[in-house]
């Protein structure tokens, strides 16, 4: 098989060199025998098949249609955000998945029950569009419904779930968001989420399973690895008020958050206008340090530099893909609409913390945090400001930034000596 190579083939090359020595006076002539090893080449990496279990050890990173599109998709949108995703650095910065959300198929099943794409928006079909965005080194997502009508009105899943997970493999769809509206009668959100990821996982295709039933559904959908990832909130808003809110109730499951299972406080606003970058950059540390899918939901087409800056911060995007995979949380008890907060977030490492100090008031606040708050041993510790990237120093027993309303200091603490464990992701 071309590419593979044969162990036999690779094993030691001996070379015995038979040289002759000229011996001493009177003596007779022997010859030396040199070994010279040649070690095998490496062996051709075969990549090792993807399986339920691999997905998403890391919160998953891409671009969903819905928050700026709504309904106004087509495949020439979707062409357009893959070449967008590649040119302005997001892909090399991490992302990978473009989700195409509602809206996308017809009106109607065929005859066999077979779920076609809208012949108007998606005239070359979802194979075609596949390719083209495996062919950039992304991965495409799709959505469907478990009701039986999506929130679009458009076919939903009930009853069709094998059939539509086959339809998905055969195109070569890499991701599912799977929808709560128009529930059949008499049907349970339990059994209807199951039923597609069992279905899901019989097509032998690995595909990301999101579920989005607005509320953390308990923890069977990690124990049982029912999914990737769940939405816990209703939709978001391109609001301050709605980013709170939903940071609020995401924070809640957060200890069923870790490799392979994540709380997903819904799809990305930054850069659709309704908020300051300030608020922007806030609302992007605070979904990268609760560990949550970072899928940006603006017009990847028509992007600001400070828009391409925020979703591509490469040390913020780090704490999110830590593998260790904690949610950060709330230090201490002080939470409420109008406060400073601290959150932390613990990164693989010895002891080192990812600290968000986030600017809920209507002013300029002085927001403090002790490294006793965060668990951390007596002694100092240096700080990296991951926004700005540059280290700040070495502080004794703690740090306080001048932070805007509204908006966000993000550093790391690493202790400067620590006798406690190394904290090492789960195997
Ligand atoms: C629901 C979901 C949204 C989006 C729309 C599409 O409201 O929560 O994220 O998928 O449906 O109609």
């Amino acid at each position: 098989m071309r590419g593979q190579t044969n162990p036999v083939l690779g094993s030691l090359v001996v070379l015995i060199v038979l040289a002759a020595l000229t011996g001493g006076c009177g003596t007779h002539s022997r010859p030396a025998t040199t070994l010279i090893v040649t070690p095998p080449p490496p062996p051709t990496a075969t990549p090792k098949p993807l399986t339920w279990d691999d997905l998403a050890l890391t919160p998953p990173m891409g671009w969903n249609s819905y928050n700026h599109f709504n309904c106004n998709i087509s495949e020439s949108l979707i062409r357009e955000t893959a070449d967008a995703m590649v040119a302005s650095g997001m892909r090399d910065a991490g992302y990978q998945y473009l989700n195409i959300d509602d809206c996308w198929m017809a009106a109607e099943r065929n005859a066999d029950g077979s779920l076609p794409p809208d012949p108007k928006k998606f005239p070359s079909g979802m194979k075609a569009l596949a390719d083209y965005v495996h062919a950039k080194g992304l991965k495409l997502g799709i959505y469907l419904d478990r009701g039986t009508e999506t929130c679009g009105h458009f076919p939903g899943s009930y009853g069709y779930e094998i059939q539509d997970a086959n339809t998905l493999a055969s195109w070569e769809i890499d991701y599912l968001k799977y929808d709560n509206c128009n529930p059949a009668p008499g049907s349970s959100l339990v059994t209807d989420y199951i039923n597609m990821s069992n279905a899901l996982k019989a097509t032998g295709r690995p595909i990301v399973f999101s579920m989005c039933s607005w509320g953390f559904p308990g923890s069977w959908v990690s124990s049982q690895k029912i999914a990737h990832l769940w939405r816990t909130t209703s939709d978001i808003k391109d609001t301050w008020d709605s980013i709170m809110s939903i940071m609020d109730a995401n924070s809640v499951p957060a200890t069923f958050a870790g490799p392979g299972h994540w709380n997903d406080p819904d799809m990305l606003e930054v850069g659709n206008g309704g908020m300051t970058d300030t608020e922007y950059r806030a609302h992007f540390t605070m979904w990268a340090l609760m560990a949550a899918p970072l899928i940006a939901g603006n017009d990847l087409r028509n992007m600001s530099q400070a828009t391409i800056d925020i979703l591509s911060a490469p040390e913020v995007i780090a704490i999110n893909q830590d593998p260790l995979g904690r949610q950060g949380m709330l230090v201490g008890n002080i939470q409420g609409t109008k406060k400073p907060e601290v959150w932390s977030k613990i990164l693989s490492g010895n002891n080192v913390q990812a600290v968000a100090l986030l600017n809920r008031s209507d002013q300029t606040a002085d927001i403090s945090v002790r490294w006793a708050d965060l668990g951390l041993p007596d002694g100092p510790a240096t700080v990296r400001d991951l926004w700005l990237r540059s280290d700040l120093g070495v502080f004794p027993s703690g740090y306080t930034a001048s932070v805007p309303s509204h908006g966000v200091v993000l550093i790391r603490v690493a202790p400067v000596k620590s006798n406690l464990p190394t904290v090492t992701p789960a195997p």
